[in-house]
């Protein structure tokens, strides 16, 4: 078989595209790689010097303008040169983008908590007279947690609002946790590798240089103890459930690895389907009447256990195969699932008459 030529398009922030390496290095015997900075301004030129056979993204998901830069080049590469890319670039727009998240799924009719995103401070001001408590702010990008305040007053409501039209704008809230029980041991380990620490506290700055100043996204609250996490890749399915610490699911790395619900899958395929997306964590609430709510679509995302499902205590996905679930246990989820992510692409790749896609 052929060897593919991969081209990674690496974003903003430096390692944040070696798990891609990595992959592309396990599969040296089905792939030649480079490694292309989207964000120089020979990003074009290099992309076609290269005669690729496909893309691999990895959109950075921390200030507006490098998402805009990473969007738009990436439009022009798959859909004006008509390379093909992975990630889907319908993944890539929806990706840390909650105010085009919540477009996307309201045309998509896909039940998510009651969304809505003002422009103009009267147009919010009125919507404050009629809106029920608490209601949850949200910045556009941030993760983690960063940018989600639960609003509990229309004082707090208020303020939110002004503080957004003001010029003043809101900011995530990121920075090293020193009120984490063994915060000095931690800088002490980090000062020990001090590249890591200086890039940690570089993305800490280029996060933080990112205020949201004109617009507002607010959503309604929805009471929950964990939210699902179900990962599509390819045709592998997972879910697990991400529990609550405080007051978010996000960011709190606490799990529940119980059997999920053969319905939270079906529920997860059709969405996904509707665009044929296929690197997808999908983050889901259950409301009160057992429905589920779409808060979250990540195609790239974390992973802190080496597996992102556990049936019976044991490792494994499932796949929709003639007609039902089919559970297969295995390690499928190595290097955070970019493997997976890469065998699902050279695929595609493979198969003649690829269309481009959508
Ligand atoms: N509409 C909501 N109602 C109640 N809690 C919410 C709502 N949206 C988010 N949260 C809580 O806040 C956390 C972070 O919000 P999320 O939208 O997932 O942003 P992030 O990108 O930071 O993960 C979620 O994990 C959830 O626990
Ligand atoms: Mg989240």
């Amino acid at each position: 078989m052929e060897k593919k030529k991969l081209a990674i398009l690496r974003n903003e922030v430096k390692e944040d595209h070696q798990l891609w390496i990595k992959a592309c290095k396990e599969f040296s015997d089905r792939i030649d790689y480079d490694v292309i900075d989207l964000t120089k301004s020979d990003w074009m030129k290099r992309v076609r010097d290269g005669a690729y056979d496909g893309l691999l993204a990895l959109p950075g998901g921390w200030t507006t303008s490098y998402k805009t830069l990473y969007d738009e080049r990436v439009r022009i590469l798959h859909g004006e040169l008509g390379l093909p890319i992975f990630p889907t670039l319908g993944e890539i727009e929806v990706y840390e983008n909650k105010k085009y998240l919540s477009y996307w799924l309201a045309a998509n009719q896909v039940p998510h908590p009651k969304t809505w995103v003002f422009y103009q401070e009267e147009d919010a001001m009125n919507f404050l007279q009629t809106t029920t408590l608490p209601l949850v702010a949200k910045t556009s990008v941030g993760g983690g947690g960063s940018g989600v305040q639960i609003l509990k007053s229309k004082s707090a409501i208020k303020h939110y609002i002004h503080d957004t039209f003001s010029g003043h704008g809101v900011a995530q809230v990121v920075g090293p946790k020193w009120r984490k029980k063994g915060f000095f041991m931690r800088v002490i380990r980090k000062m020990k590798n001090m590249r890591e620490f200086r890039e940690k506290l570089s993305l800490y700055t280029h996060q933080r240089s990112e205020v949201q100043k004109d617009f507002a996204l607010f959503q309604e609250f929805i009471p929950h103890n964990f939210e699902w996490r179900v990962v599509r890749i390819g045709d592998s399915f997972f879910a697990h459930k991400k529990l609550v610490k405080g007051e978010m699911a996000s960011g709190s790395l606490l799990k529940g690895y119980e059997n999920p619900p053969l319905a939270l899958l079906d529920f997860v395929k059709e969405l996904t389907e509707k665009r044929g997306f296929l690197s997808q964590a999908v983050d889901i609430f259950e409301g009160a009447d057992g429905s589920y709510l779409v808060n979250e679509m990540q195609c790239i995302f974390g992973q802190s256990d080496p597996y992102q499902m556990l049936v019976d205590g044991q490792p494994g996905r499932y796949r929709w195969l003639n007609d039902s679930w089919v559970f297969e246990p295995g390690d499928f989820n190595r290097l955070e699932s970019f493997l997976l992510r890469l065998e699902c692409f050279l695929e595609i790749l493979s198969k003649k008459e690829t269309p481009v896609l959508a």
